[in-house]
């Protein structure tokens, strides 16, 4: 039997070039797919050569050609690397990629557009036909456009199937209708497919045209059908609802592994729980709080902005701050918020420590040093710190919605790996950190909820075989 050929395209990936949990999925689920099912699959990605991809050793170059987008005549070079046993494709325009930010760009619409036509337009040139060519977010979301409106009729493209998974839902690459014909090349009445609400919606376009739809976790995937979750797109997500799969990401274990992570101060493992205690004791250190083994110390690493539940946090903190707590807050994002924690942080030296920025090393000594993880999201599709804390035998406190209520179940009952509640009222976060805590001041029942925390699988094997089965079924 020949290998099931599949392209997953993706605007960021892992190790190369990653701003967000897009880029960590696109990094591991081809990997794991690849270890896994590496004699019946042969899985290639491909993403763009942005600037920010500095380090090319082993970059091989495959071809360039010229490709057409609209009146465009648009350069695009082709380089490949083989990480494990995943092919990576880089596509290659210095004017549209070499820019210091991926996104952000007064003119992502066609960087996307030429993108995506430019994956569709090498594949003779790449000499892999996929099967299946997997798109994530609106980035890539013309691909199955294109495959509908401009390569129907021809050879090796006919047949193949594709998927949109829809990471985030927010994003749904809008423009002007006006450039329709000029930027996207759709014209007439191809128009109809991407317009939606008196403009372009690459995202709806793409629901519209692909075979299958994935979110990625399955209470986002029915959440969706209501407006506010969809904002926008709950009639298009209804009317292909017969599409629609949800498969819950997973996190590469060896990445975030405690018991082999330089970044934290010491390696640890369910068995070795005291080790856990000195990653505090040092960041507490490292902060400057109070070095208490018995504080219970809250961590939260998150974009500071409106629906990871800032508010409700916000709200909450005068009477989280009666009990006896730490918190270490990394972040950054709407400067109110940026403020709130700075100003929150002078009234309370001792108990708070707020860094504005991302760093994903002092992330690492978070995760390992604190004790609960804080995370009200109001919407989350999958969410992928919660898994992260998790595998550092940080407890997870969380809201229920999407990906965090499917990864985290509440322990006040017995079997648990966190602490969770429903209300998206400030009241309803302070009760569950209560509970937290109630159980913290139990010695031996919070070692054994950690220990329990820490052993729940939240690798790739699981979700690997779902996404195996949802590529074996469109190949039938
Ligand atoms: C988006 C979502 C997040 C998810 C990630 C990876 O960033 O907001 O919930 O974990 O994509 O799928």
């Amino acid at each position: 039997m020949s290998k099931l050929k599949v392209l997953y395209a993706v605007s960021e990936a892992a190790p190369f070039i990653a701003t967000g949990g897009l880029g960590e999925v696109a990094g591991s689920l081809p990997q794991a797919l690849a270890e896994r099912y590496g004699d019946e699959i042969d899985m290639r990605i491909i993403l763009p050569l942005y600037q920010g991809i500095g380090d090319r050793t082993g970059f091989e170059f495959v071809g360039k050609t010229t490709v057409p987008l609209a009146w465009r005549q648009q350069y695009c070079g082709v380089y490949k690397k083989l990480v494990n046993k995943v092919t990576y494709y880089f596509i290659d325009n210095e004017y549209y990629f070499k820019r210091s930010e991926c996104y952000g760009h007064f003119d992502d619409g066609e960087r996307f557009a030429f993108f995506s036509k430019a994956i569709l337009f090498i594949l003779p040139m790449l000499g892999f036909m996929p099967d299946i060519i997997h798109a994530n977010d609106w980035q890539t979301a013309l691909i199955p456009i294109y495959l509908t409106t401009k390569y129907s009729s021809y050879e090796g493209y006919r047949d193949i199937k594709t998927i949109i998974t829809i990471h985030n839902i927010e994003y749904q690459g809008v423009f002007d209708l006006k450039i329709a014909e000029d930027v996207f090349d759709i014209h007439g009445k191809e128009k109809g497919i991407v317009e939606f609400k008196g403009a372009i919606n690459l995202l709806k376009g793409a629901l519209e045209t692909a075979h299958i739809i994935s979110t990625v976790s399955e209470s986002y995937s029915r959440e969706i059908f209501d407006n506010f979750h969809a904002k926008g797109l709950a009639e298009i997500i209804q009317k292909n609802s017969s599409k629609i799969r949800g498969i819950l990401n997973g996190i590469d274990t060896e990445k975030y592994n405690p018991e082999n992570d330089d970044e934290i101060f010491e390696s640890y493992n369910s068995k070795t729980l005291e080790k856990k205690y000195l990653n505090k004791k040092n960041l507490q250190s490292l902060t400057g709080l109070p070095q208490d083994r018995d504080i219970p110390l809250i961590g939260i690493i998150s974009r500071l902005v409106k629906h990871k539940g800032f508010d409700l946090i916000i709200n909450s903190m005068e009477e989280i701050l009666k009990e006896k707590v730490q918190f270490i807050i990394l972040g950054k994002g709407d400067r109110g918020y940026e403020r709130f924690f700075e100003y929150l942080q002078e009234s309370y030296k001792d108990k708070i420590y707020v860094r504005i920025g991302f760093d994903s090393n002092f992330a690492k000594k978070i995760y390992a040093g604190a004790d609960l993880f804080l995370m009200p999201s109001i919407s989350e599709p999958c969410g992928i710190a919660q898994m992260i804390a998790s595998r550092y035998g940080t407890v997870p406190v969380v809201r229920e919605t999407g990906g965090l209520k499917d990864s985290i179940k509440d322990a006040s009952l017995g079997e648990g790996n966190g602490f969770t509640f429903t209300d998206e009222s400030p009241e309803a976060l302070c009760q569950a950190v209560k509970r937290a805590l109630r159980v913290y001041e139990n010695k031996e029942d919070w070692r054994k909820l950690v220990k329990a925390v820490m052993e729940v699988d939240f690798s790739w094997k699981k979700s690997a075989e779902k996404y195996y089965d949802m590529y074996s079924s469109l190949v039938v």
